[in-house]
């Protein structure tokens, strides 16, 4: 638990393929939260979404975290971190009880998830959430969204599990503690791109998420209100510069910027006419390229992911079901042509998502680069404040929850 005077602060830590952002938001109970201070540093040690040179990723890490701590005049000393990548999986899963007094309580809702949790899953996975999508109280009563109250003598919920490698949540826990903080919890990255991006409308009639960043692409699906499919493709934004890199036979990060400043997902928004000024490697003198040449190379890596985001909507079972269509968001989204590109390819309508429902630096959070960051904000600050006045949210090293509950008598 973060403080600054009487007010609440809750950090989160979007560790990405291109760059660690900090962020840190204020709340006291009812108000709406907001951002007070936010930095940003570029991450060297992240390959497709996971950790693989600690040194490095720690750097990043204290940098993100010394900038946000300098604007927002605090001291952080726990963070809500993103994790994400190709090792994550989920399933839906039910689980079942006997609902002891006749009535269901909150103590019962806690009871039946634990049910649903007691899945069979590899030995080198975790559990990183389980989300109640629905309960159904005695076989008769369906799509409950909350059974507190009702009576009945079994209730069942179907949950939303998501696990991760046990090696990678390891070591992104490992990176956090080597910078002298702890970890409220891991937040999967699309959950929490959702939570930031997403309408209550468009989750209720369906709705996929693609976060487009630099190292992967997660994915996550909502139909009837809740979570029903996630999952974190490896090719992002990354495979996109690599492939001007070779194109052009100029260095990466020359293709990087090239990339952001000319490039576009549609062949035919550039003109034959329009050309580019390319850096050559070594001494060369630059040259110059059509444009068109290089929207056809960029416009070919977002076509695959979007067939591949395809695809996973396809074997989730709901590709007919995301009636609201799909919300872009992450970095890569912000590329020219890309709204109509996956229009085209998707048969359905497309926006780009920037994050909501969050307060203080509007013109600096109010990007898509900032989907997953502003997402843990809000998913931290709700499960530290649960409307469940009987649910614990405490978690190991947040003195303050235990404190409270302790004070409540829920030790
Ligand atoms: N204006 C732009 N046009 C096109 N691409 C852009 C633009 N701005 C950023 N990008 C791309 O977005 C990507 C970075 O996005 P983001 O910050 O969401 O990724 P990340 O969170 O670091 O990575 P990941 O989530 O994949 O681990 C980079 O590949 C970058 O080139
Ligand atoms: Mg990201």
């Amino acid at each position: 638990m973060n403080r600054k005077g009487d007010k609440s602060l809750i950090v989160g830590l979007d560790i990405g393929t291109s760059k660690i952002t900090a962020m840190v938001g204020e709340y006291s109970p009812g108000q709406e939260l907001e951002v007070i201070g936010i930095g940003s540093h570029e991450s060297r040690g992240m390959k497709r979404g996971v950790v693989v040179d600690i040194e490095s990723t720690v750097q990043s890490i204290k940098h993100a975290i010394e900038e946000a701590e300098l604007m927002a005049g605090c001291e952080i000393r726990s963070v809500y971190a993103s994790i994400s990548g190709s090792h994550t999986q989920c399933r839906n899963s039910p689980g079942i009880v006997p609902v002891a007094s006749g009535e269901v309580t909150y103590q019962d809702l806690d009871n039946v998830l634990q049910a649903a949790k007691a899945v069979a899953i590899p030995s080198d996975q975790k559990i990183l959430h389980a989300i109640p999508q629905e309960y159904i109280v005695d076989n008769s009563q369906e799509g409950i969204r909350n059974p507190v109250g009702m009576s009945g003598v079994r209730l069942e919920v179907r949950a939303h599990i998501i696990t991760g490698a046990l090696s990678a949540a390891a070591n992104i826990t490992k990176c956090v503690n080597r910078c002298g903080l702890q970890v409220d919890d891991l937040i999967l990255s699309s959950i929490a791109s959702s939570t930031a991006v997403l309408t209550s409308d468009e989750k209720e009639l369906g709705v996929v998420l693609v976060d487009i960043g630099a190292g992967t692409t997660d994915i996550a699906v909502f139909v009837q209100g809740s979570i029903r499919h996630t999952a974190s493709l490896p090719i992002a934004g990354d495979q996109v510069s690599n492939d001007i890199a070779h194109l052009l036979r100029t260095p990466t990060p020359e293709a990087e910027q090239i990339k952001v400043r000319y490039a576009c997902a549609l062949a035919q928004l550039a003109t034959a006419e329009e050309s580019i000024q390319v850096p050559s490697v070594g001494d060369r003198p630059p040259r110059r390229l059509a444009r068109q040449a290089l929207a056809e190379a960029v416009q070919n890596r977002y076509e695959e992911i979007f067939e591949m985001v395809q695809a996973e909507l396809r074997r989730s079972g709901f590709e007919d079901l995301v009636r609201a269509g799909l919300v872009l968001t992450g970095g890569s989204s912000r590329m020219e042509g890309v709204v109509e590109l996956a229009e085209e390819m998707l048969h359905m309508p497309v926006r780009v998502g920037i994050p909501q429902n969050i307060k203080g630096l509007g013109e600096v959070v109010g990007n898509p680069v900032h989907a997953t960051g502003v997402g843990l904000l809000l998913w931290g600050s709700a499960s530290e404040n649960p409307r469940r006045p009987s649910l614990s949210s405490s978690k190991a090293g947040n003195l303050f929850s235990k404190l409270r509950n302790w004070y409540r008598g829920e030790f």
